[in-house]
């Protein structure tokens, strides 16, 4: 098979590292990768943006298989100039996107599939933001509606900066904000791989998304996650596929609009159940870091069978039963605003760590240099007998790489969030 890998994260790194160990995957190439993915594997510098030239490459290239990785070409139909060129692509078309795309439209459809969610107000006007503020009382959850990078959503105690987010929120384009219940509990996300008919979940992960130890400072893309949860319900994959999955890939069949790709359910473990806070069309980053590390069924199968159709021939998968941890190793002053452009050593000695895995993110080559380019820079994983080594590791590679004025959290998979 041939595949091609769209995206430029650890995310992506860590389905290309995940696909090269796949004996039936002949040729991967990505595009436009980084400087991690261009150790392993030939990249094209193509902008995701431009679908046009993305599948009209993909066709050139004679490829099987497109893996989308991010979440911006999905919402812009990359899958649906794929699929109209003949060729398989994993990543749901344009219209069944939008469960990530615009929140209010997730709401709509988990309310008509009776799924556990928080409650919530889609809100036109500030008027209306107030009310919903005031009946839910604080903290205050505030929802862009559209995609907003990770930067969306608000929670705090705070009225007036509640209000104040809503109004950015409204002045934006689509002039929707989402007004939610607050859901009190630990955060799980859960990957559901589908082709619209079966659904397959993937063991379940944990993200830290504030740039800080103890969960303060800012929300970011992710910090750092870890695998398996050893405290989430038994039957924690059973109840999001039968409760949460399946009526919502149901209820969109029933508009007309089939889902196939991965289905993100971001949950909350309530006292009261399982609820979801989100929902997201692509692999999260960096909880596949940590979930594909330890999938032990070949990844190109099931990716396959999901973008033709065919997931119902895959029986059961495979996991490794030794516990993953990622840290992401951040850019100094990310998330507010990333100093790039330094060089990053010690890259050979952290990988002589046993079970680490090192996959980039923000690093391009320059001049025979790996020079960070991003925000989030290197996702340090490790593989260990349980999570205590799998951290011990993770945390002495770390050690090891050096990058000017980087930082990153010391508390991932120590506490759960
Ligand atoms: P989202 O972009 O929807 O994942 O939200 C980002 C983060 O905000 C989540 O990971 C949660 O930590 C928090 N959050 C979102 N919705 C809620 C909610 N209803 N109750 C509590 N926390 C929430
Ligand atoms: N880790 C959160 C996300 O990928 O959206």
């Amino acid at each position: 098979m041939r595949i091609l890998v769209l995206g430029n994260g650890a995310r992506e790194h860590a389905i290309i590292k995940s696909l090269l160990i796949d004996p039936s995957v002949k040729i991967i190439i990505a595009a436009p990768g980084n400087a991690g993915i261009a150790q392993d594997v030939e990249t094209f510098n193509i902008n995701l943006d431009d679908i046009k030239e993305i599948s009209e490459f993909a066709v050139l290239q004679q490829i099987d298989l497109v893996i989308v990785g991010p979440e911006k070409p999905l919402v812009l139909g990359i899958s649906d100039a794929i699929r109209a060129r003949g060729i398989a692509c994993f990543g749901p078309s344009e219209e069944a996107a939008q469960l990530e795309s615009s929140k209010s439209f997730a709401k709509d459809i988990m309310n008509a599939a009776n799924v556990p969610t928080a409650k919530s107000f889609t809100c036109i006007s500030i008027n209306e933001v107030i009310v919903a503020l005031e009946q839910f009382g604080a903290p205050y959850v505030v929802k862009n509606d559209g995609l907003a990078g990770g930067k969306g959503v608000v929670v705090t105690e705070n009225m007036e900066e509640a209000i104040s987010h809503a109004e950015s929120c409204l002045q934006e384009s689509n002039s929707k904000v989402v007004i939610e219940e607050f859901l009190k509990g630990p955060e799980i996300s859960l990957f559901c791989i589908t082709d619209g008919k079966t659904v397959l979940a993937l063991d379940a992960a944990q993200d830290y998304k504030r740039v800080g130890d103890n969960n303060t400072g800012l929300n970011t893309g992710g910090m750092g996650a870890y695998s398996p949860l050893d405290w989430a319900p038994k039957d924690l994959k059973e109840q999001t596929v039968n409760q949460i999955a399946m009526p919502v890939i149901n209820e969109m069949n029933r508009r007309g609009i089939s889902f196939s790709g991965l289905l993100y359910v971001g949950l909350v473990l309530t006292e009261n159940g399982l609820k979801v806070i989100e929902f997201n069309v692509r692999f999260g980053d960096p909880e596949t870091q940590v979930v594909l590390s330890r999938l032990a069924t070949p990844l190109s199968k099931v990716l396959y069978a999901s973008a033709v159709g065919e997931l119902e021939k895959i029986e059961n998968l495979n996991w490794r039963p030794e516990a993953c941890v990622t840290v992401v190793l951040a850019a100094k002053n990310y998330p507010t605003n990333p100093v790039l452009g330094d060089e990053i050593t010690g890259l050979g000695q952290a990988i002589q760590v046993p079970g680490v895995q090192i996959f980039h993110a923000g690093t391009t080559l320059i001049n025979g240099k790996i020079v960070s380019s991003g925000g989030r820079v290197l996702s340090v994983t490790a593989m260990g007998e349980d999570l205590a080594i799998a951290r011990d590791r993770v945390y002495e590679a770390l050690k090891k790489i050096e990058l000017s004025g980087s930082h990153y959290r010391t508390d991932i998979a120590l506490m759960k969030q």
